[in-house]
């Protein structure tokens, strides 16, 4: 028997998500379990929910939705302006519940690259709302299963101390961790947003790029990137446990300058070498640093 839904603190029992891709589907499927969850999607036909989770109506209309204390937007990045524009004339045209925070009804993206207050602009207009931010820090695929959120970091910001406190129960309620930027200005989030991208985009390029610069046939170029994948695993962990200096292993690490010279020689004329030769300067750099530091304590 499915369980009863329940209060959720301060995120109260009702939820509304607008948008019918992977990031809305996985949060209707993780959070459908306990609250009673609306979404809605302009083409509802396309959304593609877990088959392990809850069943979660899926409305076209955006009047439901917009009677939700909590509404979460999770659209394409450039989609986010035109919806909030739209969410704001329906919550202007619509009775807001009276709630328990005097009616104040929170909107919150999930981009990570701009602001509630710049992306949900519209919506700060609209009397007793607040806006922010709940960026999951992992990537989403399409039909996700609930508890896929579990332990993923949150990085949130917002434009008031009850969005603040709905953002982070939200946060609390899929069992992610919160991180909140230390200011919530435009600049800061961007820059988070750049070096969160660096990171993924940068392990997904350097695995492949380094299985292609191999120069072997199809069949190994594919075995290479599954075990550079692993290898990058295994970096992936070490980078949790500690600073990158006292974790770092390699020639670097070592300062094994004779291998070190044998690799760019290796490399040489080669279409990664100056990837590879940015990837050692960075890594010497950070040791370097790292020496100063330990220096200098
Ligand atoms: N996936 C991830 O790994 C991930 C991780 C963290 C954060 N995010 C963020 O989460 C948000 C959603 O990403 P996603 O991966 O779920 O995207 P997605 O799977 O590509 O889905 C995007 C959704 O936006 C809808 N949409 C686009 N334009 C719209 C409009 N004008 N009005 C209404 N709906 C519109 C699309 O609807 P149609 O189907 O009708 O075209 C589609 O359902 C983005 O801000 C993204 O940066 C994604």
């Amino acid at each position: 028997m499915a369980e009863p839904l329940r209060e959720v603190g301060i995120i109260g029992r009702e939820i509304g998500i607008i948008g019918g891709g992977r990031v809305a589907a996985a949060l209707a499927s993780s959070l459908g379990e306990q609250l009673d969850v609306a979404l809605h999607a302009r083409h509802p036909e396309r959304v593609r929910l877990s088959p392990h989770g809850p069943s979660v109506p899926v409305d076209a209309d955006l009047a439901l939705v917009a009677s939700r204390e909590l509404i979460i937007i999770a659209v394409s990045d450039d989609a986010i302006p035109e919806v909030a524009r739209a969410l704001a004339a329906q919550l202007r045209s619509q009775p807001r519940p009276a709630g328990l925070e005097g009616g104040v009804t929170c909107v919150l993206h999930t981009s990570g690259a701009t602001t509630g207050a710049r992306s949900l602009a519209p919506l700060l207009e609209v009397p007793g709302v607040e806006v922010g931010s709940v960026h999951p820090l992992l990537a989403v695929p399409s039909a996700a299963a609930p508890g896929y959120f579990t332990l993923a970091p949150f990085v949130i910001e917002t434009s008031g101390s009850v969005a603040a406190e709905r953002a982070r129960a939200l946060v609390e309620q899929l069992e992610g961790e919160p991180i909140e930027l230390p200011d919530s200005t435009e600049e800061t989030k961007a820059r988070y947003h750049a070096l969160a991208t660096m990171v993924a985009t940068g392990t997904v390029t350097l695995v492949d790029r380094a299985a292609d610069a191999l120069g072997v046939d199809a069949v190994q170029r594919a075995a290479f990137r599954d075990a550079f994948g692993r290898l990058a695993m295994t970096a992936a962990v070490n980078v949790s446990r500690g600073p990158g200096p006292e974790v770092l292993t390699g020639p670097v690490a070592r300062g094994d300058g004779a291998t070190l010279e044998l690799h760019d020689r290796a490399l040489e004329g080669h279409p990664v070498e100056g990837l590879h030769a940015a990837v050692r300067r960075a890594a010497e750099d950070m040791v370097d640093r790292g020496r100063q530091e330990e220096g200098g304590a």
